[in-house]
């Protein structure tokens, strides 16, 4: 089992425009998540990636008078280093104009087109680019799609149909009987959705050619969700390499954001069940970041930049916020104060005063050396507490994610870094220091606390990589630098006495009202 790959993917985006922290967001849960499972000592693969075929891609081109591929390749650098920035640790990167994702997309289409799940027919209908997908009446408000604010196209084509309908009871079945579709709230949005109909989908286009051809037809284009769905499989093997395909498949968790919740739970699963292949375990949709209540989008001109937030505040607390703040599923409005506020309260106040108190005392009272770590008899009723607060919440954060609620995991984290901030003030190692007789005392506490600093680098790690590597060098640290894990890293009395610790300038400096 901890050998069998952890595979979690994001949405591939469509870079038609620069990132904003609403893509962030999904990326940087999904970030915490894989550094949680790698330091449980699994063995992760995190994908991400970019939508880059489809008819909006070719027209915001056309409009800058560039070919798709030179409009791409212009905008791409500045996808990958927002995930720099925020130290995104993705282990793969696909992009839908690759070869080893076209090829296999043609290979499923054909794939699919063998068992008899495809037919040719004619479509009539209303296209809405912003979402690349028709839309049916009810779906718009004064004749616009609300998702994007855009006035869908009247389409009529030949298209290649997939044979959706054929899937509605299993479906069904499948909301009903696991877990797959999360949170609950989604899995009976889905569920409603799918009992009341479903219809069969239109997979091809003709009317522009961006796109990877229908092998047995190729004046038509397969159309863009059913390659970007794809892109899950193919990333990892799917027909160029079966035995890598058959390790990490299925995913463990596809996250994201609830305006693709269709497309994930409803056609990803019944593409996969028309090839009997095995279906992804969960798919997770969050909620939208609001902007003055609307969501945050490039059509509407509310993005906001990821590297706006870095540049004020460090990409761990930008991190921290989102994961901290906003508790996962629902809908949320960014905002600057409370990202301030949260830097200020949790990050400035709990967790950097504490390393810099820590930090200060062991230079002042200890000279900056590790001391022998405590005898089983030099441990008294706090510190049994300290103890067993870290072991609870390592139980309760690893529960936060396995229920992927990455708030509760933070909450849980937190409640380690005040009982040892409280535990400060219980052992006042100030007035220990004022007595010769309690120097053994002294340095028992000191160790006890340095040792802290050390496992809260540990569950914060996930989190906020940057600072909790810092904090580790400041302690003279370096066994958990390489590859930080739980097993063996999570537990006690590993700092090595004699090693030299170094004070440093605050972590998280106070940031003021402006
Ligand atoms: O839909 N709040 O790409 P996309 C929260 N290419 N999350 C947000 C957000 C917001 N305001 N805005 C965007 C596509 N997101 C397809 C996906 S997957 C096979 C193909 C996040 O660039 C959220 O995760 O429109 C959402 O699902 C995703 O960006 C959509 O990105
Ligand atoms: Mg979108």
């Amino acid at each position: 089992m901890s050998d069998e790959v952890f595979y979690l993917t994001t949405p591939i985006y469509y870079p038609t425009a620069d990132p904003h922290i609403g893509h962030a967001y999904t990326t940087i849960a999904g970030d915490f998540i894989a550094r949680f499972r790698r330091l449980q000592g699994r063995r992760v693969h995190y994908l991400t990636g970019t939508d880059e075929h489809g008819q909006n891609i070719q027209r915001r081109a056309q409009q800058r008078g560039q070919t798709p591929r030179e409009f791409l390749d212009a905008i791409l650098p500045k996808w990958k280093a927002v995930w720099d920035a925020l130290d995104i640790s993705y282990d793969d990167f696909i992009r839908t104009t690759e070869p080893r994702h076209e090829q296999a997309v043609a290979a499923f289409v054909q794939a699919l087109h063998d068992t008899g799940d495809v037919y040719l027919g004619t479509y009539r209908g209303l296209y809405c680019l912003g979402c690349e997908a028709f839309k049916t009446p009810d779906e718009l408000v004064d004749g616009r799609c609300p998702l994007h604010d855009l006035v869908p196209e009247e389409v009529e084509e030949d298209n290649y149909f997939f044979r959706l309908s054929r899937y509605r009871e299993r479906l069904i079945e499948l909301y009903e009987t696991t877990d797959i579709v999360q949170p609950e709230a989604r899995r009976n949005e889905v569920l409603g959705k799918v009992r009341q109909g479903l219809e069969d989908l239109s997979i091809s286009r003709v009317s522009f050619d961006w796109g990877v051809p229908v092998p047995w037809d190729p004046k038509h284009v397969i159309y863009v969700w059913v390659d970007a769905l794809l892109n899950y499989v193919t990333a990892i093997g799917y027909g160029t390499d079966p035995a890598r395909f058959d390790a990490v498949w299925p995913a463990d968790l596809h996250l994201i954001g609830k305006d693709i919740l269709w497309f994930h739970t409803v056609i990803w699963p019944a593409m996969l069940m028309a090839l009997d292949l095995p279906l992804p375990r969960r798919v997770f949709a969050h909620g939208y970041l609001l902007v003055r209540g609307e969501k945050m989008s490039k059509t509407r001109l509310t993005s906001i930049s990821p590297h706006e937030l870095v540049d004020a505040f460090g990409s761990d607390a930008c991190r921290y916020y989102f994961m901290r703040d906003i508790p996962f599923g629902g809908d949320s409005s960014f905002s600057w104060e409370a990202l301030r506020d949260r830097y200020n309260t949790d990050l400035a106040n709990d967790l950097g005063n504490l390393v810099s108190r820590v930090l200060n005392m062991a230079e002042r009272y200890l000279d900056g050396i590790v001391p022998e770590p405590p005898r089983r008899d030099e441990i008294g009723a706090s510190e049994d507490e300290l103890r067993a607060t870290f072991h609870a919440a390592v139980a309760d954060m690893t529960a936060g994610i396995d229920t992927i609620a990455p708030h509760e995991a933070l909450r849980a984290a937190w409640r380690f870094v005040r009982k040892a901030n409280a535990y400060v003030e219980e052992v006042a190692p100030w007035t220990l220091a004022r007595d010769p007789g309690e120097r053994r005392h002294l340095e028992v506490v000191l160790y006890v606390l340095l040792d802290s600093l050390r496992l809260i680098a540990l569950t914060l790690h996930p989190a906020m990589p940057r600072s909790t590597r810092e904090i580790w060098r400041r302690l003279g640290y370096t066994d958990g630098l390489e590859a930080p894990n739980l097993p063996d890293h999570g537990r006690w009395d590993l700092l090595p006495a004699g090693a030299e610790v170094t004070k440093g300038p605050p972590l998280f400096p106070r940031h003021e009202a402006t």
